[in-house]
């Protein structure tokens, strides 16, 4: 089986669960659920319409696994068992297709408006923070942090408990588990803050938790960027910290890269960051690497750089469809702007089509529908 032809499929090395094809959903946020953290059908929707489209894994958006690690509104959340019916509903109507499904868990932190939580932000330690009221985060005692690893644990136990084929940590775009890794974030000189190790230790804990109780067929991984100038997160930490990420035994590592074919010149060559970490580490998880793929000539570049699963976002939000045109070496569909009745056609309800009026260029500016 050759390695860069994305129709293919892939197997989970631990567990033996079989992925049909190299394509994967990524984690999109996109508001449509309810107050209360219930998945709405709305949401169940859009995933099952590109798991009917063909992708080998359905990624959630993120969804919170504390009322307070919530950070948007129209987020669905897993830290209530009053939540796992519907989510069974999701994960049945995905496994009425080949799709497997994941969730992907987070705790926005410093991210988490109080006027959203009513709760002062909480972070690695007592920083200036916009969506606080006092305008400084609250920073997490043992007490707290020993909470979150529970709230995590929790979160994936109901997970596996509502059909999920797996599990995939936040680990990315500056939310509570980055901003543990971040060094202008956390400032901590415990056990939780300082070297590399310490500032990993949430994330490792919450994997070991994880894996301890959870049956061993489930699958777990964690989603990290490569550098966040912003809270401090640099790009030779990144790389070791695969070190660590690769004795918790997991089944994937997912690299978020917005472009997965920027350079980065470290071990003085310029490479990217698939390449830097596949090509300098052996007897890895799968990669999955997502940024900035459109076409199928696009997805066979990123399996040649090394990466096992190719993760999308944008396209498959106008073209659920995306995975079942792999075979052809021309597919290169249409880029934005996007029409709303387009959008709707693909299964998006109206606030999804408004929130995407955010990325720049993405929907045609004509209004279908009065603003929420
Ligand atoms: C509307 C939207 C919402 C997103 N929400 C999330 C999210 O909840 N979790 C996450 O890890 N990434 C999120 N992302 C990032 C995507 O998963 C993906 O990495 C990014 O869009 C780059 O891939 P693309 O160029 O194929 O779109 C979001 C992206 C978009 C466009």
């Amino acid at each position: 089986m050759s390695k860069n032809n994305p129709e293919d499929p892939f197997v989970f090395k631990r567990t033996g669960k079989v992925v049909q094809n190299r394509s994967v959903l990524a984690a999109m946020t996109n508001k449509q659920s309810h107050d209360n953290g219930i998945i709405s059908n709305d949401e169940i929707k859009w995933l099952a319409e590109r798991a009917k489209g063909g992708f080998g894994i359905i990624t959630t958006a993120a969804t919170n696994v504390s009322k307070e690690g919530k950070a948007w509104e129209g987020e669905f959340g897993v830290y209530s068992d009053s939540q796992i019916p519907k989510l069974k509903k999701l994960t049945s109507n995905i496994h009425s297709t080949k799709s497997l499904i994941f969730a992907q868990l987070f705790h926005g932190g410093l991210k988490c408006p109080q006027k959203l939580t009513n709760k002062t932000p909480l972070g690695p330690s007592k920083i200036k923070c916009n969506e606080s009221d006092s305008g400084y985060s609250k920073k997490a005692s043992k007490e707290d942090i020993l909470k979150i690893i529970k709230d995590f644990t929790n979160a994936a136990i109901r997970c596996s408990k509502s059909g999920f084929d797996g599990i995939e940590l936040h680990g990315a775009h500056g939310y509570l588990i980055s901003q543990f890794l971040g060094k202008k974030t956390n400032l901590r000189t415990d056990n939780w803050g300082g070297s590399l190790e310490n500032r990993a230790r949430i994330l490792i804990q919450i994997c070991e938790s994880i894996k301890k109780n959870v049956p061993k067929s489930f699958l777990i991984g964690v989603r990290i960027s490569p550098e966040i100038n912003s809270i401090g997160i640099e790009i030779q930490d990144t790389i070791k910290l695969i070190e660590y990420i690769k004795k918790l035994n997991l089944d994937f590592i997912h690299l978020s890269c917005w472009n997965v074919f920027s350079t980065y010149k470290v071990f003085k060559v310029n490479a990217t960051f698939t390449e830097i970490i596949t090509q300098n580490y052996e007897n890895l998880p799968a990669i999955i690497s997502t940024g900035a793929i459109w076409s199928q000539k696009d997805a066979k570049k990123l399996l040649n750089q090394g990466a096992d699963l190719v993760g999308v976002g944008r396209v498959a939000i106008a073209h659920p469809n995306w995975p079942k045109n792999l075979h052809d070496i021309n597919y290169n569909p249409k880029k934005p702007p996007f029409t709303e009745q387009h959008l709707k056609k693909s299964k998006l309800n109206k606030i999804f089509i408004n929130y995407m009026r955010n990325w720049d260029g993405f929907v045609i500016n004509k209004k279908l529908y009065n603003k929420e």
